[in-house]
């Protein structure tokens, strides 16, 4: 597999690492599942990054879910953030939204999906940091032009619309500034039940759901 991914390394960085400065996400060491809901999202034509997507498109669920595995196990630590690029009150703002968010509009915390640490959770969700600030306002911004979608129901699609232009700019600037401690991984499991209902993290329990509720 190390070598049938060499293609991908050509934009991930080597291994999978991508730079803090550049756009392109990292992808090592995180979930696979989430990993593996993305390559197929690409290929499904529910996100599009033609020069990537031509790469993946022929290939079956259950080579992407290899492909998913070999850099979910990679274990790189990650380059230092680049420095704060918002002054002090904004990036402040962005911390608020990131860990309590805002009930006053039904803003779910960032943290009581992507986890505590941010790093995210097992198998399906994403962490928040080692992303660039170019990636994630873009990512935010893709959500609301419906230009990103994620397997029905969207919550992401849902939150990214509640936030205004300023909510994502302050969000995205504390995210990218936040260092990732050596050794720090996806946590194994929600502490609590998610907020909202997510398409693909069907397998995670969802607060007020009924067990049984139809989809
Ligand atoms: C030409 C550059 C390029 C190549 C080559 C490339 N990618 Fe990507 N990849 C990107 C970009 C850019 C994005 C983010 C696109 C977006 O949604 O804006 C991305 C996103 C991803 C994501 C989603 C990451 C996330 O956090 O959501 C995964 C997984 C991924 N790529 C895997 C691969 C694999 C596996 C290969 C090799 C088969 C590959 N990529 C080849 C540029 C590339
Ligand atoms: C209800 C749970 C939930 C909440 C709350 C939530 N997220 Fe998410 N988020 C998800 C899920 C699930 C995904 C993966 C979606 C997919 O499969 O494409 C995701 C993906 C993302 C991604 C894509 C990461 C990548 O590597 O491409 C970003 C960025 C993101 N969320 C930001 C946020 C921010 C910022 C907040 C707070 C304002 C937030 N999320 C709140 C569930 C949530």
């Amino acid at each position: 597999m190390a070598s049938r991914v060499q293609a991908c390394t050509a934009c991930h960085g080597k291994e999978g690492r991508a730079t803090p400065t550049g756009y392109f996400p990292r992808i090592a060491g995180k979930p696979a599942g989430y990993l593996v809901n993305q390559l197929i999202n690409f290929r499904d034509g529910r996100r599009s990054y033609p020069q990537m997507t031509y790469l993946i498109e022929h290939l079956t669920d259950a080579y992407l879910q290899e492909m998913a595995d070999h850099f979910a196990a990679l274990d790189l630590p990650y380059a230092p953030p680049p420095a704060p690029q918002a002054p002090p009150a904004v990036l402040e703002r962005g911390r608020v939204l990131v860990e309590r968010g805002d009930a006053s509009r039904d803003l779910p915390a960032c943290v009581s999906c992507h986890g505590a640490a941010m790093m995210g959770v097992q198998p399906f969700i994403p962490g928040l940091l080692g992303l660039p600030r170019d990636y994630l306002n873009s990512q935010l911004g893709a959500w609301v032009t419906g230009q990103r979608r994620a397997q029905a129901p969207d919550c992401m699609a849902a939150i990214a619309r509640k936030l205004s232009p300023q909510d994502v700019s302050a969000l995205s600037a504390w995210l990218a500034a936040q260092p990732v401690a050596v050794g720090s991984k996806p946590a194994a499991a929600l502490p609590a039940p998610l907020p909202i209902q997510c398409g693909g993290v069907m397998a995670v329990p969802v607060a007020s759901a009924s067990p049984a509720a139809p989809r």
